[in-house]
């Protein structure tokens, strides 16, 4: 990966520098990219902000959410898990979308943009595969030429997924560095858009350099948008708490954003804990400090001295070192809480939530499930969990 991209800059020049320029969010954010790629994020950027001025474009976009993706997606009063628990919890069924995760709200903007723009290759990458299989799925669509960058590991513990992506017409290119995971085929992924400029890159998490964050933040933001009103309707008023998985925190913004300004709903992430100790952990906020990684100014888990580490997590969706920089701004800002979940943890949530509801979720999503059981036991709060996406994936690996 290009040195620019992975930067070792001093962090208080970077911060005083950047505070809430546009492309950035406090101090995080920015775009830490090679010569080469600058003028391509400012077109990206521009076609981007006139696509969603464009009510052509939105209408387009929310078509397809309707009637490709199944949206709405409902918001299920989980009443099993919340006598077990003793608050009363909704579950944001994402799992329900076509092709089983939120990541399809994203692509389907994505290749909207790209169509927009003439592109005629897409590439993108994958960590659990389901942002490779939507990439996949929303390119058979459209007919456009497809390359997914999967780390070798991954391909290996997601092997359903690669099949899915190798049936939809995508090509999938397996990243052999570091630990041979997401990290790894996002450095793949950037590599190739350096060398091939004309290639579209379809980001699948909140983050990467300006304008990949507000691309998806805007595009996953129907999550938050649709659970607001639908918990007004249904319980007349706003929940005591939210909940979450963060791997790069797409879903987790996508959910976050719509009530931030809801001062009394209190906003938790759960991070992909591993064994709970470093170095065998994911949990970038918990562990990780703010530095130049993959184009971004974030938090991210780094060495002694400060290069990105390798990171550790049971679930390839959030096996990664670094993290949206929004989140790093509203952790920073006390406004959101990141508490880690270990695998175990993980797991025992997935079984739970398995029998008692008869929903199998995804192993990233049982992170969420796992944090809320842990915060919510006998609270009687009124709380919202995101299950971002489906678990035949893992069920296999986790019986
Ligand atoms: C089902 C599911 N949930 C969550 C994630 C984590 O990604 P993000 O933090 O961008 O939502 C992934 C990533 O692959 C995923 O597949």
């Amino acid at each position: 990966m290009n040195q620019t991209i992975n930067n070792e800059q001093s962090n208080t020049e970077v911060k005083e520098k950047n505070n809430n320029k546009p492309g950035y969010y406090g101090e995080y954010g920015g775009a830490f990219v090679p010569e080469s790629l600058v003028q391509n994020l400012e077109c990206l950027n521009k076609a981007f902000v006139d696509a969603i001025n464009d009510e052509n474009f939105v209408k387009e976009y929310f078509y397809y959410l309707k009637n490709f993706v199944g949206r709405p997606s409902p918001l299920y009063y989980a009443r099993n898990l919340s006598n077990y628990c003793g608050s009363k919890i909704y579950l944001k069924r994402e799992d329900l979308n076509h092709t089983g995760a939120h990541k399809i709200n994203n692509t389907v903007g994505q290749i909207l943009l790209a169509k927009r723009m003439g592109a005629n290759e897409i590439i993108a990458e994958t960590g659990a595969g389901q942002h490779g299989v939507a990439t996949a799925t929303v390119t058979a669509l459209f007919g456009i030429k497809c390359k997914i960058f999967m780390g070798a590991v991954d391909i290996e513990r997601q092997k359903s997924n690669v099949n899915r992506m190798k049936l939809l017409g995508a090509e999938v290119i397996p990243a052999t560095t570091g630990s041979a995971t997401l990290k790894d085929a996002v450095d793949a992924a950037f590599d190739y858009y350096i060398k091939h400029p004309d290639s579209y890159y379809m980001i699948g998490s909140h983050v990467g350099p300006h304008p990949f964050p507000n691309i998806v933040g805007y595009f996953q933001k129907v999550i938050g948008d649709e659970a607001y009103k639908q918990i007004l309707e249904e319980e007349g008023r706003m929940p005591d708490s939210i909940f979450a998985c963060i791997g790069g925190g797409s879903n987790s913004i996508g959910l976050f954003q719509s009530f931030l300004n809801e001062k009394d709903v209190k906003i938790y992430g759960a991070e992909g804990g591993g064994e709970g100790f470093l170095p065998k952990t994911a949990a970038t906020i918990s562990f990780g400090k703010p530095s130049v990684f993959q184009g971004t100014y974030s938090y991210c888990l780094v060495d002694e001295k400060n290069n990105p580490m390798e990171s550790y997590s049971i679930a390839a969706g959030l096996d990664y070192p670094g993290i949206s920089p929004q989140h790093s701004f509203l952790k920073d800002s006390g406004r959101a809480q990141y508490h880690i979940i270990t695998d175990k943890e993980a797991i025992n949530a997935f079984k739970q939530l398995s029998r008692l509801e008869g929903i199998i979720p995804a192993i990233e999503s049982s992170h969420a499930v796992a944090l809320a059981l842990k915060l919510l036991k006998d609270k009687n709060e009124l709380a919202i969990i995101n299950i971002s996406g489906r678990g035949d994936k893992d069920a296999e690996r986790i019986s």
